[in-house]
């Protein structure tokens, strides 16, 4: 017999994939790449045929410099996506993540449908995910555990405070997690990240990550797919926490393209996978000349499997490194690293923001390092 608990967690697994489907769950605020102009450069040598576009990513070699997010798991439905993006992973090159593994933390039997990925994605890179909240209440051994599960390379721990907040059965407390975070960052080095869920990470934010040692963060910023939207769906008409709040939050927190400077200019050396509103390989090369090392794309894959399977989702891939190919070529980038010190011009909201919060001259004048 199944304890309420994980038929709840089921049920909300389930939920999520068919609101994120079947509803608008955008942001009305866009991630900020239109503000983001490459200087187009007309006169230099390179080769469309020879630009490398792999990068290394928690210590994981990758063909294109992207991630499909962190998505699903734990019902029967998951593990068909879960599949099907896996073996899209694997064969073009790119890194996946799972969908928080706490279905599985309570309910052994659901394994499988996290642990599917690994065995149609044997070599490229996987990654676990458990929520701050869990990791707070349960600790740092509890957070391996998630990766055992799945046979992942790395984790991701999601901050997700504006859904917790949100949720009918949210929990609100992430008191102590900065010293769980801080000890698996010993055990596991580059192979921890720390993610939003789509509200976004501010400088500060990441500043106090890294002083507990982590070296990666996923941004998740507000652009692309509404969390709160998500929730708010989810909740029904009934709910007090909804109707109250109503679409007020909607739109909370920081952007992606600014979420990217802030995270880099912060802090000494985090490294950056920027999400939240990244829909084409242009996109992906204005986050990356900002600063972001790699880039992760979530609900499109979703919308992109249920509607034509892996033919589908693998198209996703190739229309995006046909995007990210021809930028590259086109500002004269022969590979990822030589991408992320291109001149760049920020117009906009987003340079209002970076002007306010003092970072847009350092952006401009600076050599931004991958
Ligand atoms: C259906 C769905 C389920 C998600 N589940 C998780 C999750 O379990 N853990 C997590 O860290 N993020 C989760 N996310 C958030 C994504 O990983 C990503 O950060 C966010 O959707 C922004 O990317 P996008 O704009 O490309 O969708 C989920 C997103 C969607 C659409």
């Amino acid at each position: 017999m199944k304890s309420l608990q994980t038929v709840a967690t089921e049920s909300r697994k389930a939920e999520h994939i068919r609101i994120a489907l079947e509803r608008d769950v955008s942001s009305r605020v866009s991630a900020g790449f239109e503000d983001v102009e490459l200087i187009h450069n007309a006169v230099c040598e390179i080769d469309l045929s020879e630009i490398d576009t792999g990068v290394t990513v928690m210590g994981k070699r990758l063909r294109l410099p992207l991630i499909i997010e962190a998505l699903t798991g734990g019902t029967r439905e998951a593990k068909r996506v879960n599949m099907g993006l896996a073996e899209v992973a694997e064969t073009e090159g790119i890194g996946i993540g799972v969908g928080s593994v706490r279905a599985a933390m309570e309910d052994p039997s659901l394994a499988d449908t996290y642990s599917i990925v690994r065995d149609r994605a044997p070599r490229t890179l996987v990654v676990s995910n458990i929520g701050a909240v869990q990791v707070a209440k349960h600790g740092s051994e509890y957070a391996l555990k998630t990766m055992e599960i799945v046979g992942a390379d790395a984790l991701a721990i999601h901050f997700n405070k504006l859904q917790e907040l949100i949720m009918p059965e949210g929990e609100t407390c992430f008191k102590g997690v900065g010293n769980h975070v801080a000890e698996l960052s010993r055990r596991l080095g580059e192979k921890l990240c720390l993610k939003e869920t789509g509200a976004g990470f501010s400088g500060e934010a990441a500043r106090l990550a890294e002083s507990w040692g982590v070296k990666w963060v996923d941004v998740a910023g507000v652009g692309g797919t509404s969390w709160y939207a998500v929730e708010y769906y989810r909740s029904g008409k009934h709910d007090s926490k909804a109707s109250m709040l109503g679409k007020s939050l909607w739109d909370w927190g920081v952007p992606t393209a600014v979420s990217i400077v802030e995270s880099k200019m912060f802090t000494r050396s985090l490294r950056v996978i920027a999400s939240g509103g990244v829909r084409t390989g242009v996109d992906a090369a204005k986050a990356i000349a900002l600063g972001a090392s790699c880039v992760g794309i979530a609900r499109p894959f979703l919308v992109s499997f249920s509607k034509g399977g892996v033919n589908e989702a693998r198209r996703l891939v190739k229309s995006f490194e046909l995007a990210l190919r021809s930028t590259m070529f086109l500002v004269g980038a022969r590979s990822v690293e030589e991408l992320c010190s291109v001149p760049l011009v920020v117009r906009g909201r987003t340079a209002e923001w970076l002007e306010q919060r003092g970072l847009l001259k350092r952006l401009l004048n600076g050599r931004r390092s991958p």
